[in-house]
């Protein structure tokens, strides 16, 4: 099955440069926004224990999964399981990652161009420090609900995304992984050691770290499951298609164990920021989709050299927002020139007009239209509701047929053969086998099917 890769296809220059790329994309807002509201939505540091659970039982073993999925075959997730099992359905979920990758996309995009917009706020003073937490709320909500100026950040930050997917893999994602991704943990790191020395950051740390076991409610493990994939870039095909630019002297098991030690290392260090800043400030933990975006301009407008921090800040979610985007661009874009033959332009710049297109109503979605902030039936936002749908089920889904294809199709014995290439020793084999074969699948589903029975979909 080791075809030879088509001439256009890309490849990476480094081993360090494909792990940079891979943690780039695993690193994002799923780490810096969606974590720390879900886990102060759903009870604090319970919350991160389960998470951290199903990141490194379920989440590492598929990552490793779909890597040598994606090296052994050279192609994009479609292409992928087509390789491995001609003729048959299994195509279609390497279609639904595809198809996943634009939904999410979609919805990154818009809480991306927040990101941005608030850089450029904080850079030009628009948090005074006698600002109050319901002000900083305000401006949120005023800035938000602003259509022209949410529909022109999404369009900038899909223009830029699609710049970089434009001059494909090597000179563009891994380039841009190269530079931005040490900037980003260096600026983490300095704000982690501003918030935990603030006063009041007691009660934060305790929210976030002393697990609290009576907090958990059954809603609890499907989002924890559903933050781990999204978090980790699993369930949709793009570690797949990053896997397939990997050379095959590269040790798949220790990369993969890398990106997840990194991207964990990222959303706790995110949470050591924003829970002592929130606990500082009196603000409620279960904030949503704002937190970040509410929670921080006050606090950094107290801080001395508060607006360098503050914009140092948006500006590092701005560029891990990026390093994640061009993954999931780079899903359907290298899906429609393996499948469909179409040029490396043409297929960047008809999936970035369609996910803008898509991506209008969650730009909308925040009081420029009523009925799309508050979506009949469901009570909740349409940018929600993306969220829900395509950044926990559909990578849930799956996450859950990639782990059965590859223990029980392509089977555990072809999939460590590509593993151990080369001279790579892989003395986790039993375990990984195990995990793939029997833990995931089954925690999966056990998940997905509480939750159609029970109707708890949000
Ligand atoms: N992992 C990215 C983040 O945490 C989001 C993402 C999900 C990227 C799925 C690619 C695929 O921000």
């Amino acid at each position: 099955m080791a075809s030879a890769p088509a001439p256009a296809r890309g490849a990476w220059n480094s081993r360090v440069g494909f792990i940079l790329a891979a943690a780039g994309s695993a690193i994002g807002l799923g780490n810096i926004w969606r974590f720390p509201y879900v886990v102060g939505e759903n009870g604090g540091a319970a919350f991160v224990v389960i998470y951290l659970g199903f990141v490194f039982l379920i989440g590492a073993p598929v990552m490793i999964a779909e890597l040598t999925l994606g090296r052994r075959t050279q192609r994009n997730p479609v292409g992928a399981f087509a390789a491995i099992a001609p003729g048959s359905l299994w195509q279609f979920v390497g279609l639904l990652g595809v198809i996943t990758g634009v939904g999410i996309l979609s919805f990154y995009g818009v809480v991306a161009g927040w990101t941005f917009g608030y850089f450029l706020k904080t850079l030009g003073g628009s948090f005074s420090h006698t600002m109050t937490a319901e002000q900083s709320a305000a401006v949120f909500t005023g800035f938000v609900s602003n259509w022209l100026v949410t529909c022109g950040l999404l369009l900038t930050f899909l223009l830029l995304t699609a710049l970089i997917v434009w001059r494909g893999v090597s000179d563009g994602i891994e380039l841009t992984s190269k530079i931005l991704m040490p900037v980003l943990l260096v600026l983490l790191i300095i704000l982690a050691a501003r918030a935990v020395t603030l006063s009041g950051a007691g009660p934060g740390l305790r929210f976030y770290l002393a697990p609290d076991f009576s907090k958990i409610t059954p809603q609890t493990f499907p989002t924890a499951l559903g933050q781990a994939f999204f978090s980790l870039s699993l369930g949709m095909g793009a570690m797949i298609t990053y896997g397939s630019y990997i050379g095959k002297r590269d040790h798949l098991v220790s990369a993969a164990g890398l990106v997840c030690l990194f991207d964990t290392l990222i959303a706790l260090l995110a949470g050591l920021i924003i829970f002592p800043a929130l606990f500082h400030a009196g603000l409620n933990p279960a904030s949503g989709v704002g937190l970040v975006f509410q929670v921080l301009p006050p606090l950094f407008a107290t801080l001395p050299a508060g607006q360098f921090f503050g914009a140092a800040f948006f500006l590092l979610l701005t560029i891990a927002a990026l390093t994640s985007t061009i993954s999931l661009l780079e899903v359907p874009v290298s899906y429609l020139i393996d499948e469909w033959k179409w040029s490396r332009h043409k297929a960047v710049a008809v999936t970035t007009l369609g996910t803008l297109l898509l991506g209008l109503p969650s730009a909308l979605a925040f009081g420029a239209v009523g009925w799309l902030s508050q979506l009949p039936g469901a009570g909740i936002d349409f940018l929600t509701l993306m969220n829900i749908v395509f950044g926990n089920y559909s990578l849930s889904v799956g996450s859950l047929l990639l782990a059965v294809f590859v223990g029980y199709r392509w089977g555990v014995a072809a999939a460590a053969e590509e593993i151990e290439q080369a001279g790579a020793r892989f003395g986790l084999r039993p375990v990984w086998a195990f995990l793939i074969r029997f833990l995931c699948p089954v925690a999966v589903a056990v998940i997905i099917i509480y939750i159609v029975f029970t109707g708890n979909y949000f």
